[in-house]
């Protein structure tokens, strides 16, 4: 029997609801939630990105701005405007879009981030925070957005095995925080791990973030496991007219036949990334407030 899908247009309509809904009440207590996001340089992909975070933001009711910055902007002259950013009690959330050019070391504008303005969850205060359950940590959004997923799908992840397929700071490691924390069994797998597929069949949940196109095949998952498609690739197709398709680290027309759940790549994992960013955005604006009962979102 096919899989269920699991429909991240629809898990991140519903964040998106619950944050217009939290922006409310915020903006009633006189503070609107503010992002700002900066670019440098011309990336088209990036650009594409930025205005996406720019529109859901006003969506949503918040400010949403967008700096942009030429391509051969001084590192110098970067650090100084998160100075600023950080300084400006109107921006709540930051975020620099990666990659930065390469003159840029985007660890040294990571760190210059506030940590309490860092929605991206990329600063190692937010990493600490989050690995240790502080629960005023901002968890990088992919990460985060899975785990909305896996809980809207009804999916247990108490007591499983998850295979985390990938080991970056973005995705791999921070997903690694949050599953342990929900109290899975979680294995990491990379691109040194010996017999790669052996360990992949044992999860019970895959999920997929390894930047390789269509690499998970159904031989290499546990008929009935729930499989999560992080990834999103560009591949050559000169079947279509713009001469490529999306597509996912899982082959998704085998594995959909032998999983319980899947996502779907586009439209599974990739709207919660923005969806999440703006919950953060929302609970930077509010962990800036002085709280109290009743004073708007927890
Ligand atoms: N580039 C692609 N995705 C992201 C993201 O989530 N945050 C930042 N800062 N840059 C990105």
């Amino acid at each position: 029997m096919p899989a269920e899908l699991i429909d991240g247009i629809a898990v991140a309509k519903l964040v998106r609801a619950d944050v217009a809904r939290d922006t409310e009440a915020l903006v009633r207590r006189g503070v609107t939630p503010g992002l700002t996001v900066v670019l440098v340089g011309e990336d088209p992909a990036s650009a594409v990105y930025v205005r996406a975070k720019e529109k859901a933001c006003i969506e949503a009711g918040m400010k949403g701005t967008t700096i942009r910055l030429a391509a051969e902007t001084p590192q110098a002259e970067l650090l100084a405007l998160i100075d600023r950013l950080n300084a400006d009690a109107t921006v709540h959330g930051i975020l620099v879009q990666m990659p930065v050019p390469k003159h840029i070391d985007p660890q040294a504008v990571i760190l210059r981030i506030s940590a309490a303005k860092d929605v991206d969850g990329f600063h190692p205060v937010n990493v600490g925070r989050v690995w240790i359950g502080e629960k005023t940590g901002f968890a990088p959004c992919t990460p985060a957005g899975v785990m909305v997923m896996l809980e809207r799908a009804g999916v247990e992840v108490s007591g499983k095995n998850v295979v985390m397929l990938g080991r970056s700071n973005i995705v791999g490691k921070p997903m690694v925080s949050l599953l342990v924390a929900a109290s899975a069994t979680v294995t990491v797998c990379h691109s040194k791990t010996r017999d790669l597929p052996s360990v992949v069949r044992g999860a019970d949940i895959l999920i997929a973030a390894i930047g390789k196109p269509e690499f998970v095949t159904a031989d290499m998952v546990r008929p009935g496991a729930v499989v999560i498609d992080v990834g999103i690739n560009r591949v050559d197709d000169a079947t279509l007219a713009k001469g490529y398709r999306l597509c996912g680290d899982v082959h998704f027309a085998s594995v959909s036949e032998v999983a319980s759940k899947i996502t779907p790549v586009p439209g599974g994992v990739g709207p919660m990334t923005i969806a999440m960013l703006l919950k953060n955005t929302v609970r930077a604006a509010t962990q800036g407030l002085p709280q109290g009962p009743g004073q708007g979102p927890a």
